[in-house]
């Protein structure tokens, strides 16, 4: 039985109000695990690393989370994208673990860059999405002129499920289209506490607007949701708690249970005998001393229990999975099974790879799991030229985890490393200080972007001849044509169509 669970994230622009949100989805739904405070067999929470101090003086999350809540029977597991602007592969990577997205949107701003950003990445795999239009208890923007926005803007149906009635102070509760009940502030605060008026006659301000509203969008429509080609929209407040209720009751009846997911020719379906999973994001322990990482497994199919081994097609020889930790809500903590669409995390010394799937036969390869070409490149100078090995050691742990990409040019002895937001780069000065001994300084480098080189080995020798000082190698050992522009790639591309270069990479 998979259906009860619901594996979703929310993506938003910094500042809409994620957060917030986030911790009234939690509250709704009692019990909370947060990954990174996560206790190891009952020991104290382990130091933090330098790299977390990062995270603390920045006031930003660099790593996602997993928090599990349970409401009316169903399980949703809400996976964290990190907020901040300087987004990396983490986040990306985070969406190819869910079934399903929420978007809030600041009722003032409408769709804002990260936003959109976001949203592209969740088209590439036809992610449905629920829009939530936040703060609607401060003055903000005509509702019509944000569904309008978000209707060109990303090319998609909207089906208005709620309205606000007023905006900001004028603002007197949330009418809900399916219930026809209203939603009222109460007290100082203006919160909602739980009054609802049933059928309540809608001022007459008001009423034309909403007679609009009912009238003038597409019906909700479940397939043409789940496809990933309408959004029915919520508004709401998620400081003063309104909409937050309709909001999970319509992931519970909207969002689809854990999907099928592709591996090579065949899809893997939930409810397939066997336990599998694909690895999404792996984070460095907190602990500086050990090399131990956490792997996340986005469980695909089977019943998981504790102890079970597992293959991880990196490795081709099963481990026994002894001490997972599940994130389950608090009444459930000491359940030691999983299913599809929960997230395990796996304790490992570096055998475990983001992309790596995990099986009980080792016959299952799941495909569709990209690295993401970086926009921002770097080349890597030693401060004490005597530690090449440290940093060689350094830059593949690192990659390996998918902090950063790094690429080892033909020519010459500077490595680059690559990373799709700026905030990595922080992140790994301030990792390889901490946790390798390696001072190390960024320098601009020629390049502006990477792409992966595919075509027959007489192609790839033929290209390799003329263009080396633009050719890399990755961690894995693939080519790598190293753009000087945008520019460069089309114009190489025209000129080679027997190679593709691509944007993306899947082990
Ligand atoms: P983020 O994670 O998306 O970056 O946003 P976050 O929840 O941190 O919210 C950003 C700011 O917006 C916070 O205010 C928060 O209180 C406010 N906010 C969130 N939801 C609502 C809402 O529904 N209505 C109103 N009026 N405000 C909302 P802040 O002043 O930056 O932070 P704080 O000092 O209140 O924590």
């Amino acid at each position: 039985m998979t259906s009860n669970r619901r594996t979703f994230a929310i993506i938003s622009h910094p500042d809409a109000g994620k957060t917030t949100l986030t911790e009234k989805l939690l509250l709704q739904g009692g019990a909370i695990h947060l990954a990174g405070e996560v206790k190891a067999r009952g020991q104290a929470r382990r130091a933090r690393s330098d790299w977390m101090k990062i995270e603390q003086q920045r006031g930003i999350s660099v790593t996602s989370s997993v928090m599990t809540f349970e409401k009316n029977g169903i399980t949703f597991n809400l996976l964290d994208t990190p907020g901040h602007q300087d987004f990396s592969e983490d986040t990306y990577r985070t969406l190819t673990a869910v079934d399903s997205a929420i978007m809030v949107i600041d009722a003032a701003k409408g769709i804002e860059p990260q936003t959109l950003k976001l949203f592209e990445v969740c088209r590439l795999r036809s992610v449905p999405i629920i829009t939530f239009v936040n703060k609607v208890d401060r003055e903000g923007r005509d509702p019509f002129e944000t569904l309008d926005e978000v209707a060109d803007k990303l090319a998609l149906d909207v089906s208005p499920q709620m309205w606000p009635i007023g905006m900001g102070g004028l603002f007197e509760g949330l009418l809900d289209f399916r219930t026809n009940a209203v939603a009222r502030p109460e007290g100082a605060s203006r919160e909602y506490l739980g009054k609802r008026d049933q059928d309540a006659p809608i001022p007459d301000q008001y009423a034309e607007e909403i007679e609009l509203a009912r009238g003038g969008y597409p019906e909700f429509d479940l397939e043409a949701y789940r496809h990933g080609d309408l959004t029915p929209v919520y508004f709401g407040s998620a400081l003063k708690n309104f909409g937050v209720e309709e909001l999970i009751d319509a992931i519970a009846r909207f969002a689809p249970p854990p999907r099928p997911q592709p591996a090579g020719d065949v899809e893997i379906n939930p409810d397939y005998n066997e336990v599998t999973g694909f690895i999404f994001k792996v984070q460095a322990n907190m602990d500086p001393m050990h090399r131990d990482r956490i792997a996340f497994m986005r469980q695909v199919s089977g019943t998981f229990k504790r102890g079970m081994k597992l293959v991880p097609s990196g490795l081709g020889k099963p481990i026994a999975i002894h001490s997972p930790i599940l994130f389950f809500a608090q009444d459930r903590e000491l359940a030691d099974t999983a299913e599809a669409g929960d997230i395990i995390g796996i304790p490992n010394h570096g055998t475990l790879r983001v992309g790596d799937t995990l099986s009980e036969k080792n016959q299952v390869r799941f495909t569709g799991l990209p690295n993401f070409a970086p926009e921002i490149l770097r080349r890597i100078a030693l401060v004490d030229p005597t530690k090449t090995k440290q940093l060689r050691k350094a830059l593949d742990d690192l990659s390996e985890e998918g902090v950063i990409q790094v690429f080892y040019p033909e020519i010459g002895s500077q490595w680059i490393v690559g990373v799709v937001g700026q905030l990595q780069l922080d992140v790994l000065v301030s990792r390889l200080e901490a946790e390798y001994k390696v001072e190390a300084r960024l320098e601009a480098s020629p390049f502006a972007t990477a792409r992966w080189l595919k075509g027959s080995d007489a192609a790839l020798r033929t290209f390799a001849e003329f263009n080396r000082p633009n050719l890399a190698k990755d961690r894995d050992g693939d080519m790598v044509f190293m753009a000087r522009s945008p520019w460069d790639v089309n114009y190489q591309q025209e000129k080679n169509p027997e190679l593709t270069f691509s944007a993306t990479k899947e082990r």
